[in-house]
This record gives C-alpha cells, sequence and structure tokens, in this order.
C-alpha cells in the first residue's frame, strides 16, 4: 500500500512538470521598478516551457506592505500563493512557513549563488528561499551638473556631498523651483533603516545591533551620522524626502529635478531609458564616507515555496528556473537587477548595459547586512524602532544623542532575555 502511494505522488510530479496546464501556480512578485513587468515575462517563459500556468500576484511597493500582507496569508495558511518574493531580511521571520530547498535543489545549483547570500537563506540549516537578485545602496549623481559647476568626480565624503549638492542645487533653482541637491528614501519604513544603516556603517557607528546579538546604537558616532543627516533636511533635501521611498527619489532624479540620489541598483536602467530625461547623464559611486568607510545596505530578493502550496514540486521547478543563469541574466540586461550568480559579473553582455556591476563590484560584495541574523523573529520590531527614532532626528523632534540612547533603552526591552 505504502509503495503504490509513493508511485502515484510520483507520477503526479512527473505529470506535473511535462503535461500542458498540468498545474497553476501563482508567484507574488513586487512591483518597484520594472519588478512587476519582469517578474510577469519571466513566469510566462517558464509557464511556456512547461506547459503549466502562472499568475502573478502583484505586491505593495514598500516593503513593510508587503510583509504585512503575506504575513496574514502565511498565518492562515493559504495555499492561494505558491512562490513569495521574500526581502533578504525575512527569512528569519517567515522561515516556518516556507519548506527546506536544501536536497530539493542541487547543490551544485546553490553553490553558484554568492555564499553570503545563501547563508542570509538559511535558517538553522534550512534553505528558505533561492537568491533572485542582490542589492546594495548607490550613489546616482548628474555627470553634467558635476561638470557645469566645476567638480571632477562624485563626492568621497557626507560633507563634500553636501557642498556640492548646495552649489548646484542653489545655482539650478534660480531656473528651476523645485530642484533639489540630494534626493534619498526618508519616509519611516524598511528603507528608511537601509539608508540611516549607511549613514551609521559609514561613520563608524555600528549596526544597531551587532552580529552577536548585542545592542551597540548607543555611540557618538551613530549619534552624529543621525545628526548630519538632520542636517540635510530642508538645505540640501527638500522637507518631501522624509515623505519618499525609492519610486518617489527615483521620479524627481529621473525627470532632472536632483543633482545626487541614493537608491538601489534598479534606478540605472529606468535613468538610461528612452524616455527619461537624464538618459546618458548619470554617473554611479559609492555612497560617501562619513570618516571611516564607505558603506551601502546588503538588500535583494529570494524566491521561497510556501509550505502550504499545493503544487510544491512545480513551485520548486519554477523558482529553479527564475533563479536560474538565463533568467537573471535577462534581469540585468533590461532591469538592472543585480545577480545572485557570481559568474553573471564577467559576462559582456551584463556588464555592457550595467559598467558599474564591474567598476563597483567591491561595493557590493561588501555591503552591510542589517541585523536580521542575529535579531531572528524580533527583526522587524528592531528595524521599526530604529526607522522610528530615525525619522523623529530627520524632523527635529529629537537630537542624534538622545535618540541612539533612548532607542538602545527601547530595543533592551524588545530583546528581553534573548533575541
Ligand atoms: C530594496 C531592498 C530590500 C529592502 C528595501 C527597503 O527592495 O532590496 O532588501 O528591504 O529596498 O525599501
Amino acid at each position: 500500500m505504502k509503495k503504490a502511494i509513493a508511485l502515484f505522488t510520483l507520477t503526479a510530479a512527473i505529470a506535473s512538470g511535462s503535461h500542458a496546464g498540468a498545474v497553476t501556480l501563482t508567484i507574488a512578485c513586487g512591483a518597484v521598478g520594472q519588478e512587476l513587468e519582469l517578474c510577469k515575462a519571466g513566469a510566462a517563459r517558464w509557464a511556456a516551457k512547461t506547459g503549466n500556468e502562472v499568475k502573478v500576484f502583484e505586491s505593495p511597493n514598500l516593503t513593510n506592505d508587503r510583509l504585512a500582507l503575506y504575513q496574514q496569508q502565511l498565518a492562515a495558511k493559504s495555499s492561494d500563493i505558491d512562490v513569495y518574493q521574500l526581502d533578504v531580511v525575512w527569512p528569519g521571520l517567515l522561515a516556518q512557513h516556507f519548506i527546506d530547498l536544501k536536497g530539493k535543489v542541487p547543490a551544485a545549483e546553490v553553490n553558484t549563488h554568492f555564499k553570503g547570500i545563501i547563508d542570509a537563506n538559511t535558517v538553522d540549516g534550512k534553505l528558505v528561499a533561492m537568491p533572485w537578485f542582490t542589492d546594495a545602496g548607490l550613489l546616482y549623481y548628474r555627470t553634467d551638473l558635476l561638470k557645469k559647476y566645476g567638480y571632477a568626480a562624485a563626492p568621497k565624503t557626507w560633507a563634500e556631498l553636501a557642498t556640492m549638492a548646495k552649489k548646484i542645487q542653489d545655482g539650478e533653482q534660480k531656473a528651476n523651483k523645485t530642484f533639489a541637491g540630494f534626493v534619498w528614501q526618508g519616509k519611516n519604513y524598511e528603507g528608511l533603516t537601509c539608508d540611516a544603516m549607511e549613514w551609521l556603517v559609514s561613520f563608524g557607528g555600528g549596526t544597531i545591533v551587532d552580529s552577536t546579538g548585542k545592542i551597540t546604537i548607543n555611540n557618538p558616532n551613530a549619534a552624529k551620522a543621525l545628526d548630519t543627516a538632520a542636517s540635510w533636511v530642508k538645505t540640501i533635501s527638500p522637507a518631501g524626502v522624509t515623505t519618499y521611498g525609492e519610486e518617489e527619489a527615483r521620479g524627481i532624479f529621473q525627470s532632472g529635478n536632483a543633482a545626487f540620489m541614493r537608491n538601489w541598483p534598479y534606478a540605472w536602467s529606468l535613468g538610461q531609458s528612452a524616455d527619461s530625461k537624464v538618459k546618458g547623464k548619470i554617473g554611479v559611486a559609492p555612497l560617501p564616507s562619513g570618516g571611516a568607510r564607505n558603506a551601502a545596505t546588503l538588500g535583494g530578493w529570494q524566491l521561497g515555496v510556501s509550505s502550504y502550496s499545493k503544487n510544491q514540486a512545480a513551485a520548486i521547478e519554477l523558482v529553479r528556473y527564475l533563479a536560474g543563469p538565463a533568467e537573471q541574466k535577462i534581469r540585468a540586461i533590461e532591469g538592472s537587477y543585480n545577480p545572485t550568480i557570481t559568474t553573471l559579473y564577467k559576462d559582456a553582455d551584463v556588464l555592457k548595459a550595467n559598467p558599474f556591476f564591474g567598476s563597483l563590484f567591491s561595493v557590493f560584495t561588501s555591503a552591510v547586512a542589517r541585523p536580521s541574523g542575529p535579531t531572528k523573529s524580533k527583526y522587524n520590531q528592531v528595524s521599526q524602532a530604529f526607522s522610528s527614532a530615525v525619522s523623529d532626528v530627520l524632523s527635529g523632534k529629537s537630537k542624534g544623542q538622545a535618540a541612539v540612547a533612548q532607542l538602545a533603552t527601547n530595543l533592551a526591552r524588545i530583546k528581553g532575555a534573548g533575541w
């Protein structure tokens, strides 16, 4: 009897992979920049290849909103979504709802990806998701305007950036009142956690919580980093910057209304598109140093198979296909989504479309992880406490030193007996 069931399952699994229309899967993808378009196209390629059907579920832009929605689905053990696009900071939070891909995806295939990203997706030995694309914060700048105002290169420090942004802004505002020196992600959400971690690390202020789980935020360099960012608001950045996510900043930069922008790599491809006002005028550099180092926060997205999916075998095949080299190459060329497969950084077509994948390779390999590993299932609370504290400094409600001291107390409460 047992044997018969096993055989039946096997036959069904084979059939699902080879018979037209055998399975209908649903994948939840993001919609920032070209994400949705490229997800749909990739899913359609797999569907055409296998004869299965894939529906694409459009997720909200802000990573916090996506998380809330996914947590609802997963808590209800809903089988509606088979494959989820997961933020690199979520595996610790969501591991229990995803199948272990170890052994299901051949080790040789897993090993083609950056080891650090595979590690970030591994929770207590379980491979929660396969990396799809990686992210690191970058400084975008207007090459034409730097030249016009007599600057030979991108700023190396935040102080230099502030000086340059002010001079360019003052000059450009004579003809364009809305022109901004520097745009970034200042809204109180996960994106602000990313930007602010870059400021912290660049000033030598640590990563909020260190790799051993110790709360390190209460230090003078962290305070100085936050006060420095607050000094940009209403001087080189518009008051509205405290309401911007990635797409708001990109909209302003891409329409020609900012000299500098902090954003992820996806903004490159759109900035170079035919309808962009700044096509051919964009430079990309490492984010400036605050005295300690240049720092980029590690971001990126993975694909995981829900434990509640009724078509897990097919869902695993879809994930392997989308996270595989052919799809990652298309996404890199068409959308400047950074591959997680190391060899694609030597691919001539990928480098031609994205020269900075080569010139800034070390930015991607030295990107700093948010403390989602050490804080495990409490990461989201930690991040929200952090971004709220940063938000208060940006709006002038508190000063850096008081904010980091209060935050340390709040984080200790969240930590309780341990993370
Ligand atoms: C990008 C990153 C992601 C991060 C998010 C914040 O999508 O890839 O890791 O959490 O931005 O807005």
